[in-house]
């Protein structure tokens, strides 16, 4: 039935979505931004026009396609529209509209952006490319009434390309649909707060009719360190183009002819390797005869034996602790500043390493930790009860695996890749979670995969049947919070021989700023602390633990604590909300970190 927007055929067609999901943004389109020069990019952050779509009408009645006038407001028209777009109040982006909004806190429904914008190109050939940083959840994007398509992840870039449907004045109408559902990466029930809406940078992005799509610049893995591997992809009709890497502080400046939209060089180099201690980068340029990109990369090699990870030939132990995106003022939006706070606390810390759980961060953050000097995990929300046997949960779970790899796997600072989190031992999802691996490995060859699993409590044993693809055995325990017997932990490890390395993903326990009380007093600092120096003097003595990152650097939002000392928040920090109290169970990390060896 054709659409008359706004009648009584809208109401009737419960299908209606489908339509939207035909075209879908994802890692096939995406393209690496991390190159390009201010000239090509312009914002389009700041004010747009918005509604709480509590019913998803704007989709029901396909709002954009019915009014594609650029005004689109109700006072034009002669029909009762239910829209008017100039009309709707103003909201910042990027922000999550949980905190942009009071009367919004717990929205979690379809947020329905929308916004004017002007476009001259520069030359006949240009290509305007859409690109967003991230948007909470199932993102749905239309331009001038035409819809460009639909991306699923709450926490990874996309883009599109808006060449064909760009005018000189255009309406851009982005319905923002945040729902919590059991099919989704996460599922609905998850640890952490569900914020929703454009909550990263929207911008637009010019590139010429052939432009340098991606590229992947690392040390060949088989090399010890003394070859250079470049991939570089071009898109668009002359794919053939030649080619020129540059490397000036390593005097290489090649050029090779491209085949079919590729170009592989492989290079003879020594760089001097990026480490914690000597965070090297070295200044990339990728040109062709219409285009070119600048990047800073950082040459270092990962790996493991039996029982250690080895950086750039040296055995090293990851002083970390992890983190959630989440912020008191702005949820789950960030800012460089926020970034290298974060930074500095774990370095007081005497830490080297940050677990970013449980999704990808904003893309800042390993730009910076590649200049602080810091070695990250990153990790997909592969969380929980995730619906392991339904085939399109794991397109999407894979997709946004390819879309964070594709989006910093030219980042020195990261070295591993986690395909998910505490996810009971099942055939469904043994099989789930080995294919992930598997696409991880297809991506990126120099990269260590892990996951943070389970321990088999029943056998009181570190095995889990995914360990078998994985380098590092990421591992969550809490003995002595959720299991109150801490005698459990010296006989986990006694019992157990993972035959790889372990890092201890998360231990640790729940305090509050200002609650005193005794040892076995929950909730109160001293409990913490001292739970904090039982694990330390245990978990030092273990020689197959590689690393540590106690759950968490900072109390975050968190809808499952509801209890006097909670309060709405998992005080498992050892930071409070506001990022500047800190608990005595900090000192103790930072005491336990300052004795190993750097
Ligand atoms: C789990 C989970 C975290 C959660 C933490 C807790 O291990 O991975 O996301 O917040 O434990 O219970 O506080």
């Amino acid at each position: 039935m054709e659409k008359t927007g706004n009648f009584q055929a809208d109401i009737h067609d419960n299908g209606y979505e489908a339509k939207f999901l035909e075209k879908r943004l994802d890692h096939t389109s995406l393209l690496n931004l991390a190159g390009r020069m201010a000239d090509g990019l312009e914002s389009l952050d700041g004010q747009w026009n918005f509604a709480a779509d509590w019913y998803d009408t704007c989709k029901r009645a396909n709002w954009p396609a019915d009014s594609a006038q650029v005004s689109g407001g109700a006072e034009e028209s002669n029909r009762p529209l239910d829209y008017d777009w100039e009309a709707w109040e103003r909201i910042p982006v990027p922000s999550t509209w949980n905190l942009a909004r009071r009367e919004l806190l717990y929205f979690e429904g379809s947020g329905v952006y929308t916004r004017t914008f002007r476009y001259t190109p520069r030359s006949a050939d240009e290509r305007l490319i859409l690109r967003f940083e991230g948007a909470a959840y199932r993102t749905t994007v239309f331009l001038n009434g035409v819809c460009l398509g639909t991306h699923d992840g709450a926490s990874t870039p996309f883009n599109v390309d808006i060449t064909q449907t760009v005018a000189r004045e255009n309406r851009l109408v982005v319905a923002v649909d945040a729902r919590r559902l059991p099919t989704r990466v996460p599922m609905e029930n998850t640890d952490w707060y569900n914020y929703g809406g454009l909550y990263r940078n929207v911008l637009l992005l010019r590139v010429p009719a052939t432009y340098i799509k991606d590229w992947f610049v690392r040390l060949e893995r088989s090399s010890a360190c003394s070859k250079i591997r470049a991939d570089v992809w071009l898109d668009g009709a002359k794919a053939s183009a030649k080619v020129k890497l540059s490397i000036p502080g390593l005097g290489v400046a090649e050029e090779i002819q491209s085949q079919d939209g590729v170009a592989s060089f492989t290079i003879d180099a020594e760089p001097e390797l990026w480490s914690p201690t000597r965070p090297r980068l070295y200044e990339v340029e990728i040109s062709t005869d219409n285009d070119s990109v600048r990047d800073k990369i950082g040459f270092r090699e990962i790996k493991t034996t039996a029982h250690d990870i080895y950086l750039n030939g040296e055995k090293i132990f990851l002083k970390g602790v992890s983190v959630h995106e989440d912020h008191i003022l702005m949820g789950k939006t960030t800012n460089s500043a926020t970034i290298r706070a974060t930074i500095r606390d774990l370095k007081e810390m005497h830490g080297n390493y940050l677990r970013l759980a449980h999704y990808p961060h904003d893309a800042r953050f390993a730009r910076i930790a590649d200049e602080e000097g810091i070695l990250l995990w990153e990790e997909i929300p592969v969380y929980w009860a995730i619906a392991f046997d339904h085939p399109e949960t794991y397109r999407d779970a894979e997709n946004q695996l390819a879309e964070l790899i594709l989006r910093d796997r030219n980042r020195a600072s990261v070295i591993v890749w986690s395909v998910g989190n505490e996810n009971a031992d099942t055939d469904a999802r043994l099989t789930f979670m080995s294919e992930l691996t598997k696409k991880v490995r297809s991506l990126d060859e120099t990269r260590l995969v892990s996951a943070a699993c389970l321990v088999n409590h029943e056998k009181l044993v570190i095995e889990d049947r995914l360990a078998d693809f994985l380098d590092v055995f990421g591992v969550n325990e809490y003995y002595g919070w959720y299991d109150p017997d801490f005698s459990k932990l010296p006989q986990l490890l006694a019992n157990s021989n993972p035959g790889k390395p372990v890092v201890v993903c998360e231990f640790g326990g729940g305090a509050r700023i200002g609650q005193h009380g005794s040892t076995d007093d929950l909730f109160s600092l001293e409990f913490q602390e001292n739970l904090y120096k039982k694990q330390v003097e245990t978990l030092k003595r273990c020689p197959f633990i590689a690393g540590t990152s106690p759950w968490i650097l900072y109390d975050f939002r968190c809808p499952r604590r509801l209890n006097r000392y909670q309060e709405g928040f998992n005080r498992k920090g050892l930071i409070d909300s506001d990022r500047s109290s800190k608990k005595p169970a900090y000192f103790v990390m930072r005491d336990f970190y300052r004795e190993l060896t750097p």
